[in-house]
């Protein structure tokens, strides 16, 4: 007999602004990004439940901890879309992935999605968004605690997304004459801890000259996102690329860059580049920049792996190629 078989993709994806904001309802903009993604295929065994990626091979009922996570959309998926429990099957899923693990580029809600959509082709069942949703949330929140979703919302569509807490999801459309260029640090990020960060300083001065609080700084970063929303629109790349440095200002008062993060900055800045930030969860992780021509984007890719960056990506900001 033939092997039962199903297959699942997903994007990585970048927050072009907002990211911590969103976690206390301010609104966010990210978008996906077509040259990272995960892969996941699973096909019918003869006996056991066996998982094969790059952090683990074993039965998934004795994933690490680490992958509490993701043996939980497993499990629900198998459940959600069979009525039965993950034990009444016998597989083994392969997850393949070109997205950098904790990199602030939604590596874990991408491999959790390409993963419930391959279980759902495999058990020939349809998969409703809000099920995914669901499923892909409940691991985000064992993985990072409080997400707000947006990495969630991203890596599971093909669209640059307005993305504000329990609010209906807005696609954007996104046309510019400019390009993203991506910087891996290299640095492993810790969403999660960076969270948590953010929560002890909303109380908190975070600047004693201005007397601001974590929780003004985090308004502050809501008013730049409407603001990119607004520069989007208008397809004004020099607007958009001075709200970007201002938002990276506000997270480095919010303490989630990181030195070497900043140096990619700098290099960016010093390369004349419109804007830069941290992208993500930070505390490392990944940068963005912004630049005009892909000569400049092709010149700042070469500057950052210079400078030590461990990947660097060109993402056009044009119609054609950002949405599908
Ligand atoms: C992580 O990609 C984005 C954060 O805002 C966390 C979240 O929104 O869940 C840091």
């Amino acid at each position: 007999m033939k092997p039962q078989t199903g297959t699942g993709l997903a994007n990585g994806k970048i927050i072009l602004a907002g990211e911590h904001a969103v976690v206390y309802h301010e609104p966010a903009i990210a978008l996906p990004i077509d040259a990272v993604y995960v892969k996941a295929d699973i096909v019918s065994a003869q006996i056991g439940q066996t998982i094969q990626c790059e952090l683990y091979t074993g039965d998934v009922n004795e994933m690490p901890t680490s992958m509490a996570g993701l043996q939980f959309a497993i499990c629900e998926a198998f459940k959600r879309a069979s009525a039965k429990e993950v034990t009444a099957h016998t597989f083994t899923l392969s997850i393949e992935s070109t997205i950098p693990a904790e990199r602030g580029m939604g590596s874990s809600a991408a491999v959790s999605v390409a993963v419930v959509r391959a279980i759902f082709d495999f058990l020939d069942a349809t998969l409703p968004e809000e099920t995914l949703w669901d499923i892909v949330q409940g691991a985000e929140t064992i993985s990072h605690g409080n997400p707000s979703g947006i990495d969630t919302a991203t890596t599971s569509g093909t669209r640059p997304v307005f993305f504000k807490k329990e609010q209906e999801l807005q696609t954007l459309h996104l046309d510019m004459p400019a390009y993203l260029v991506i910087a891996d640090s290299g640095v492993t990020g810790n969403t999660k801890q960076a969270v948590q960060h953010v929560s002890t300083l909303q109380e908190r001065i975070i600047d004693p000259t201005t007397q601001e609080t974590g929780s003004d700084a985090v308004q502050s970063i809501g008013a730049i996102v409407n603001e990119t929303k607004e520069a989007i629109k208008e397809q004004n790349p020099q607007k958009l690329g001075q709200l970007m440095s201002e938002n990276h200002e506000r997270l480095q008062q919010l303490g989630v860059s990181h030195d070497v993060i900043d140096t990619l900055v700098d290099t960016a800045h010093q390369n004349n580049a419109l804007g830069a930030k941290v992208t993500g969860g930070g505390l490392g992780g990944c940068m963005i920049a912004l630049v005009e021509t892909e000569e400049a984007a092709l010149h700042l890719q070469e500057q950052f792996m210079k400078q030590g960056a461990q990947a660097v990506w060109i993402q056009s900001l044009a119609k054609k190629e950002n949405t599908k």
